[in-house]
């Protein structure tokens, strides 16, 4: 079966680091990005050598951070060339930057385009002034909708983060906002509910008792109206958190979920290599100056583990378990060579931890809460 390939670069640096923020990403007075693009060239190298001469045309690139939109046309687009010189692009390669909305970088947008990113993911994060400064962005919320309108202007196809779940943001207050947001006609949305991560200024301040977050029931509730006010304007939940019109999810993120190879380079990122021989994980050094010297010494700071069929199969399910197509069982069965529990199966469906469409499985909402231990359940 031919699957797709994509690639991810990641880039380290930030303008700040936002309170609630746990991503490998790094607030550095300078970095000279046309020698970051070169680096990224030498470790694209190294994983085009990984996968030897049998490598896939390439279907998606994703740039993620950290804030890629620091990086300036020209380095992204070196940084495409150098893809292009080891791989083969597929013709209707998806090419996706994650940019922020601040000002200076929408003048940036324009060189993006030319360089070849096709799809843009803005990190708008709320659409109020006070819910801005309290997630410690650099923007306004003018500025933000302005970049929306700029990019939708720009780049065939836009998306744009929004983190809901706020503390005292009530039902009515989140209709209201995501409303707004639905009305950009973009053709994709990842809305996120605020959760607080290990080692942020905002574990600490919560710990502290400085905000509180919505309760249970709310927070389920706010999950519901985000469907059910995007199912109306023509948006379906593809995965927990990502919302498109149909033919419009990211092809790069269902790449991951349906457990599709994919090199990973740039300081911190992850790969899933196919070879002859099966799946090989690779992890690159996370420190950006770390990365850099490996990398600058050595061409790559990528280890590397191979990962048994067993282990596969369990972060397959784990993945697919997140997309609402879940998986097709006869296809996952061949591809690892294992057989699932149709007993076990027909209890989790009774249960209403999971549900079948035609060959497919899928988790339901109350499944998708215990992933892990039904996973465990299945496959062991
Ligand atoms: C790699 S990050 C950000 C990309 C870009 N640097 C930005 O900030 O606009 C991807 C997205 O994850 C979401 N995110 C990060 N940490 C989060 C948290 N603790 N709770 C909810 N969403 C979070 C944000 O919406 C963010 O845009
Ligand atoms: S949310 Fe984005 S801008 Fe903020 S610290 Fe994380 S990666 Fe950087």
């Amino acid at each position: 079966m031919s699957r797709a390939f994509g690639i991810y670069v990641h880039w380290p640096f930030c303008a700040a680091k936002c309170p609630y923020c746990d991503f490998n990403s790094h607030v550095r007075e300078r970095f000279d990005d046309a020698q970051w693009a070169k680096a990224i060239a030498r470790e694209l190298e190294a994983v085009a050598l990984l996968q030897g001469v049998a490598r896939p045309p390439v279907s998606s690139i994703f740039f993620g951070g950290g804030t890629p939109s620091l990086m300036s046309g020209h380095a992204v687009g070196a940084v495409l060339d150098a893809i292009a010189k080891h791989w083969v692009m597929a013709p209707d390669a998806e090419i996706t930057l994650e940019a922020n909305p601040n000002s200076v970088e929408q003048t940036r947008f324009h060189d993006y385009r030319a360089a070849g990113v096709n799809r843009v993911s803005i990190g708008v994060q709320a659409l109020n002034d006070p819910a801005l400064k309290f997630l410690g962005r650099l923007h306004g919320a003018e500025e933000a909708k302005a970049a929306v309108k700029l990019a939708s202007a720009i780049f065939p196809r836009v998306s744009f983060d929004l983190i809901y779940a706020r503390p005292g943001q009530t039902l009515a207050d989140w209709s209201v906002e995501l409303n707004e947001a639905l009305g950009y006609g973009t053709e994709h949305l990842s809305l996120y509910q605020l959760t607080i991560e290990k080692g942020t200024s905002f574990e600490t301040q919560y710990r502290l008792g400085k905000f509180a977050l919505p309760e249970d029931g709310l927070a389920a509730d706010l999950f519901a109206l985000t469907d059910e006010l995007c199912v109306a304007r023509g948006l379906y939940a593809y995965e927990v958190s990502n919302h498109a019109r149909p033919g419009a999810e990211s092809r790069h993120n269902l790449l991951y979920w349906r457990y599709a190879p994919y090199a990973g380079v740039g300081p911190g990122a992850h790969g899933r290599i196919e070879r002859e021989t099966g799946m090989l994980a690779t992890l690159a050094e996370r420190l950006p100056e770390r990365w850099f010297a490996r990398v600058e010494a050595e061409g790559t700071s990528l280890e590397t583990e191979e990962i048994g069929s067993e282990d596969a199969a369990r972060e397959h399910l784990l993945m697919a378990m997140r997309l609402s197509e879940g998986i097709d069982l006869a296809d996952y069965e061949s591809r690892w060579g294992v057989r699932l529990s149709r007993v076990k199966i027909a209890q989790m469906i009774d249960e209403g931890f999971a549900d079948r469409n035609g060959a497919r499985i899928f988790a339901t909402p109350r499944g998708r809460l215990l992933l892990n231990t039904l996973i465990t359940e299945l496959v062991g």
